[in-house]
């Protein structure tokens, strides 16, 4: 008995140690990112004077010079939608003025029907606008961008056509397309009309099936035979090759069958979700601080460029991902998500206030294979790793 309350005792005084130890860790992580907010906040302010008014950044050339956007560029909704996030931290309304402002030249892509993208493009922006200050303005415009990307469906293959292709034997998909079904589930959700609703869950039914290997890596493309739904091909796009695991695609895999659990509870996403972050956590060429190189099978590893964005994203979707698990699945995702932010808010990664042209994150990799955009900073890096900082000071503030 006695040998009893002193092990239950022991288990005490461990617990104990265990939580004043998270508490002062967290007491460094909460200082950490507040400082992170803080730069952020300048730098942002710094871009802002970079831009010309009618574009949107996109990254830097090989001289360092700023390389912009029109609206219709599949990530024109970073930018504005990283301003709100700082704003959404700071309520410093220069910020959220400077992302209303360029939200205008934005509104058209509402109705273009050429792209998957308009998840990216215009929840990442209109969403949180219209989250932070509800619009009816905001809400219509969301409205007519899922009709506009439903349009892209076909019940034939049971998905979204990721892109437009020349020969009609073609119907492509690719594993980031994933990311734009948050964009449906808002629409049922604010007009009653379930079509959006059963699209995403199709799309992400069928995308389950196809576009996994037994180890839950992903393919980027798999092109669909329009008119059987089969699978003609299964290819890379922007990867090392055909069977390799890009980065990015493994990250917008896990972001976005983290976020199919939360919006339909169905607890296969959920398990989907965790055999995806398996791969990627136990990769063996997962570097120690956790920033993916740009293709977990680049020949050049351990000397690969890193990908930035593939970090900052996949913290991000560790830190919703560990709120739906428990106990130590639920402490090791945020462990690598709390490394990830650790990483990159160093000297490698995080600007100098005023340096890198305004962005927040070096070292980001858009496609070796096109030698375009490589080593260098992304909007959707500098989205993603704002977006993380704010899930996890919300945890922990
Ligand atoms: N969605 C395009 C990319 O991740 O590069």
């Amino acid at each position: 008995m006695i040998r009893y309350y002193l092990f239950f005792i022991a288990l005490l005084a461990v617990n104990s140690s265990n939580a004043q130890e998270d508490n002062s860790s967290n007491k460094g992580l909460l200082n950490l990112i507040n400082e992170d907010f803080k730069d952020a906040d300048a730098q942002y302010k710094f871009f802002k004077t970079q831009i010309p008014l009618n574009e949107l950044p996109r990254t830097l050339d090989e001289k360092g010079k700023l390389v912009t956007s029109g609206s219709a560029w599949w990530c024109s909704g970073f930018y504005p939608g990283t301003l709100l996030y700082l704003y959404e931290n700071s309520k410093d309304t220069v910020l959220y003025n400077e992302a209303i402002r360029r939200l205008k030249l934005l509104e058209k892509e509402q109705y273009n029907k050429t792209t998957h993208d308009l998840g990216f493009m215009m929840y990442c922006s209109f969403g949180h606008a219209n989250r932070l200050k509800a619009n009816e303005k905001y809400k219509q415009i969301l409205i007519n961008s899922a009709k506009s990307l439903s349009d892209r469906f076909d019940p034939r293959v049971g998905c979204i056509r990721s892109w437009d292709s020349k020969k009609s034997s073609e119907f492509l998909v690719i594993i980031d397309n994933m990311m734009n079904l948050e964009l449906l589930f808002y629409a049922t959700k604010i007009t009653g009309d379930s079509s959006y609703y059963k699209i995403a869950v199709s799309h992400a039914d069928v995308t389950m099936k196809n576009h996994f290997r037994p180890d839950y890596s992903s393919y980027h493309l798999v092109d669909y035979n329009p008119e059987t739904g089969e699978t003609n091909v299964k290819r890379t796009h922007q990867g090392v090759a055909d069977e390799s695991s890009w980065a990015r695609g493994q990250g917008w895999a896990l972001y976005g069958y983290t976020t199919m659990y939360r919006e339909t509870k169905d607890k296969k996403y959920l398990d989907f979700a965790n055999n995806i972050a398996n791969f990627i956590l136990n990769h063996p060429n997962l570097p120690a601080d956790k920033i993916p190189y740009w293709d977990f099978n680049a020949p050049e590893v351990p000397n690969a460029l890193r990908d930035a964005s593939a970090g900052s994203l996949i913290a991000s979707a560790l830190i919703e991902l560990a709120g739906y698990n428990k106990g130590n699945v639920s402490k090791k995702y945020l462990g690598v998500a709390r490394q990830i932010i650790k990483t990159l808010s160093t000297k490698e990664y995080k600007a100098v206030v005023g340096t890198n042209g305004g962005f927040l994150l070096k070292h980001s990799v858009g496609s070796m294979p096109h030698k375009s955009e490589i080593d260098v900073p992304l909007t959707y890096a500098d989205y993603y790793y704002t977006e993380a900082l704010l899930r996890y000071k919300n945890l922990i503030k």
